[in-house]
């Protein structure tokens, strides 16, 4: 990997901003292998050395993950000059990362989006072979019937001939205005749960990503905030692939 500037390295945790590690050198605060850094842009090799901030040690990563809780409104895209992209949730640290969304959400959609700048990985994830789950949250107009059901598991033909993979559709609330579901789908077809429930004449009024493969959306993460994902659920998300 070899050597980088301290400040780099450190930021890159997205704990502090450059600018914070340069204040914190200047306190004495950054040690390496031990002893106080002398300057921010001092170098260091991130696998090998022993960099603590505050007593505390920098658990450097080669690679980026972090989950978003996607709000509506925001496109899954990098850069976009008509509207907030989920990078602009960032802190400018990170979007200096290269970092991109694994997967696209629709605009109106919410949920669980991961980015990353680990292009294999995410790669594999997204890919038809690999048949990672999503799972959403739907709220629908019309009555879910266990027709619907059946449909979602024979494997639906929309309008233009798409052909879906057998998916499911687990109802949880069927009245005759509106029902929710929960639907999992192991492929990711540009506005594959609208089509398929507009197909079955019970349009999407409300759409949230819950789940993809072993990572389920953090209950603590409000709409627009994110976090890293851990050592563990990156290991994961290897082994989903
Ligand atoms: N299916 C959709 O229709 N929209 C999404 O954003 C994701 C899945």
């Amino acid at each position: 990997m070899g050597e980088q500037r301290l400040d780099k390295i450190i930021a890159s945790t997205g704990r502090f901003s450059r600018r914070e590690v340069k204040a914190l050198v200047r306190q004495g605060l950054v040690l390496v292998d031990g002893m106080p850094a002398r300057s921010a842009d001092e170098k260091a090799d991130p696998e090998r050395a022993e960099i603590a901030v505050n007593g505390e040690p920098i658990v450097y990563r080669r690679y980026t993950w972090l989950m978003l809780h996607k709000p509506a409104g925001v496109l899954s895209a990098t850069e976009d000059g008509r509207g907030t992209t989920v990078l602009d949730l960032l802190p400018e640290e990170l979007r200096r990362q290269g970092l991109f969304p694994v997967g696209r959400l629709d605009k109106d959609t919410e949920g669980l989006l991961l980015l990353t700048n680990e292009g294999g990985l995410a790669h594999d994830l997204l890919s038809p072979r690999h048949h990672v789950d999503k799972e959403y949250y739907v709220r629908t107009a019309g009555r879910l019937t266990p027709e619907d059901q059946a449909a979602f598991r024979a494997g639906m033909v929309l309008g233009d001939g798409l052909r879906c993979m057998p998916a499911e559709l687990r109802i949880l609330r069927a009245e005759e205005t509106e029902s929710e579901a929960a639907v999992t789908l192991r492929e990711g077809k540009f506005h594959q749960v609208k089509r398929m429930l507009a197909a079955r004449g019970k349009p999407v009024q409300y759409l949230k990503r819950v789940r993809m493969g072993n990572l389920t959306l953090d209950p603590q993460l409000q709409r627009g905030q994110f976090r890293f994902l851990t050592a563990q659920e990156v290991s994961a998300l290897r082994g989903d692939r």
